[in-house]
């Protein structure tokens, strides 16, 4: 079947099966390899978009139901040529290891700071959740979105 979907502002089209996650279409289809597959579950969040701007784990949505929908990935954060600035605040702190888990931090950080522009330790905590990192220990990224929120 064939979908059509905004990404990052821009209309795409993409002939996927019916059982095809959003985030495969996103990464093998419509050239927005910036989501990570690593578990395809649900469990790690690497995956990570804003769907209609809701934060999605991609690897759950079907494509086909983003149909007619808007989505934004990591790469649709910066903006003008700069660096959306949870991203600026991940590199500067350091928040980064192997990089696998980054991207849907990164997405998670930023619709948290959307909504909530100050957040306190614990509603970082709670929005992070749906997120893991093997490499960083998250002391990074706290200070990350720490910085980014200031
Ligand atoms: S790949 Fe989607 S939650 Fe892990
Ligand atoms: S930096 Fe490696 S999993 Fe997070």
């Amino acid at each position: 079947m064939r979908i059509a979907l905004t990404v990052n502002g821009e209309r795409c089209e993409a002939d996927v099966w019916e059982g095809e996650s959003l985030l495969f279409a996103l990464r093998e289809s419509l050239g927005f390899p910036g989501s990570k597959n690593a578990c395809e579950q649900g469990e790690c969040g690497s995956c990570s978009v804003l769907l209609d701007g809701k934060l999605v784990c991609s690897c759950l949505v079907l494509a086909a139901q983003a149909e007619g929908h808007e989505v934004v990935t990591v790469e649709g954060l910066a903006s003008d040529g700069r660096l959306h600035r949870v991203q600026e605040a991940f590199v500067a702190t350091g928040a980064v290891q192997c990089g696998f888990c980054t991207p849907g931090f990164v997405v998670a950080a930023a619709d948290l700071l959307q909504r909530k522009p100050d957040p306190n330790d614990d509603e970082i905590r709670e929005a992070l959740s749906g997120n893991l990192c093997r490499c960083t220990g998250y002391a990074k990224i706290f200070d990350a979105v720490r910085m980014a929120a200031s």
